[in-house]
């Protein structure tokens, strides 16, 4: 077809535009944001110190920027700093700050090619990455920040349709490799017993045994230093309004099961899936998050640098609301453990959000060598750094808006229209509206589509389609449908 020339020769010139800015020093992130479909684009230095708070005595600087689709982050034992970005099916390492200006010192991509990679963990001599339907090693030198040999898919087939396919992995201090898989649906029985638990394997992928159950979608999970026990995050139903059902913080124990989907938050029967013998079984959280928050990556910090109040605390990123009438989350908190075994939640890092507009979306939290807290950012494609007494050191970022072409340019009035009716039946027919609305439509707390042509082209949405920003289920469509939908979708003011 015509159009898929004239794509293929964008497609060259914006390679070649690559090569030319990289040979004169500029970096490409500023235009990759508008090609990829992420958020506005890493804030500007201005933007982070006017918005972002932290507590007193803190300050907060960004790390790096243009980090695309930064989801978990984790340092090697020599300091760099390694980010799993699943829509960019890579890994990359953020170099050590030699210089200590408070930035990466560089960032190249370590693995590429994987299958949405969403985390990654170190054991012995390997790097351990889970992609949607698998996990896979390969040797890492941590001195030169190097892998050796080949990438190795130690476990595969694992289900990753429907909703929440993410995976998250972690090495526990008894040396098993514990595997976090969200639920299919927003509430349902699941076939695969797999879904909605937690399940841990020997290093080498070997002796698969379910760890607990009933745990919707347990992004982020973490051992606690005081008690050595795993403490998950676990984000609550969809569909029952803006305040209910809470997301969980629940202390993660073999062999029991956490109630989803008969049971919510603090023992509440589901108005669709309760079941009155699953009562006495369901283990309630030992933290609500507020509903619809998101509660992702979490990690107990124990930051020598850090106030006393923050020992025995972690660390939580929570991504934010998408079906809420008001946003709510888009920030940092932390959570300090009580004596009676419950949690304390306070604001860390908040201004993400301020009166509708949205600069990032927490993703992960760890602790660094320097013992400042670093938070991955999904939508601003930055990571952060939070240090305790230590002057605010923001770094300049590049960041301008470009103004993009979507694609659709090359099309005549005729053959779009054509399209955009074909893109509308599939829109209504396909099962979007379940989650979302059109303006005009925006009622019952639905996400509705607004703009989406002032941050997607066909490409990126192309893009989006395959590594949708959960729950939403990846979509499965033709070319020419993907097309016309996207048509459609861009077409909407
Ligand atoms: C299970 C619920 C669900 C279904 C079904 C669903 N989506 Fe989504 N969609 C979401 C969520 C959640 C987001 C991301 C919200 C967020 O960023 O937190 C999203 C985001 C999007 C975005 C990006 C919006 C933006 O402003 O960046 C587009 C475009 C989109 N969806 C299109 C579709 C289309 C087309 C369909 C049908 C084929 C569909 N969605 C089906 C839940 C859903």
């Amino acid at each position: 077809m015509w159009w898929k020339v004239v794509a293929g020769l964008l497609i060259a010139i914006v390679v070649g535009f690559f090569a030319l800015i990289k040979s004169v020093g500029i970096t490409p992130g500023i235009i990759v944001h508008s090609l990829t479909g992420d958020g506005g684009g890493t804030p500007s230095q201005k933007t982070v110190r006017s918005r972002l708070q932290v507590p007193d005595g803190f300050s907060v600087g960004l790390y790096a920027s243009n980090v695309v689709n930064a989801r978990v982050i984790m340092f090697t034992r020599s300091g760099d700093l390694l980010v799993a970005q699943p829509r960019e099916s890579t890994v990359s390492l953020l170099a050590r700050d030699a210089n200590t200006d408070g930035k990466a010192d560089g960032q190249r991509i370590l693995l590429d090619k994987l299958y949405r990679p969403t985390s990654i963990d170190f054991f012995e001599d390997y790097l351990y990455v889970s992609e949607s339907n698998a996990v896979g090693r390969i040797k890492f030198d941590h001195e030169s920040g190097e892998t050796i040999g080949e990438y190795e898919r130690i476990i595969t087939g694992i289900a990753d349709e429907g909703n929440h396919w993410t995976k998250t992995i972690r090495f526990g201090p008894d040396g098993l490799l514990y595997l976090a898989s969200g639920s299919s649906c927003n509430v349902c029985d699941e076939i695969d017993d797999q879904r909605a638990s937690i399940t841990r394997y020997n290093p080498d992928g070997s002796g698969e045994e379910r760890f607990a159950t009933g745990l919707r979608n347990s992004v982020g999970f973490d051992w606690a230093p005081f008690d050595n026990q795993i403490y998950a995050t676990d984000n609550g139903r969809d569909l029952l309004g803006d305040d209910y059902p809470p997301c969980e913080l629940n202390k993660v124990e073999l062999g029991k099961f956490y109630g989803w989907p008969n049971v919510n938050g603090f023992g509440d029967l589901d108005p669709d899936f309760g079941d009155e013998s699953k009562l006495i079984e369901a283990t309630s959280p030992v933290h609500g998050f507020r509903a619809h928050n998101a509660p992702l990556g979490i990690r107990f910090i124990d930051l020598a640098a850090f106030p006393k109040a923050y020992r025995e605390s972690a660390l939580a990123a929570l991504h934010g609301s998408w079906n809420r009438s008001s946003y709510d989350g888009y920030k940092v908190v932390s959570l300090h453990h009580k004596s009676d075994g419950s949690f304390e939640e306070k604001d860390f890092l908040t201004g993400f959000e301020k009166d509708g507009n949205i600069i990032g979306r927490p993703a992960d939290v760890t602790g660094g060598p320097d013992d400042c807290a670093y938070i991955s950012d999904d939508f601003g494609m930055a990571i952060y750094r939070v240090c305790y007494g230590i002057e605010g050191e923001a770094i300049a970022s590049t960041s301008s808006s470009v103004i993009q072409e979507t694609g659709l340019e090359d099309f005549d009035k005729a053959t779009r229209l054509n399209l955009q009716s074909d893109g509308e039946q599939l829109f209504m027919t396909r099962g979007c509206l379940t989650c979302h609305g059109v303006s005009g439509s925006t009622s019952s707390g639905l996400l509705p589509l607004k703009a989406i042509n002032k941050r997607y082209t066909l490409d990126s949405l192309s893009a989006f389609y395959k590594t949708p920003t959960p729950p939403m289920p990846p979509v499965h469509l033709n070319e020419e449908d993907q097309l016309a939908l996207s048509t459609y979708l861009l077409g909407i003011e």
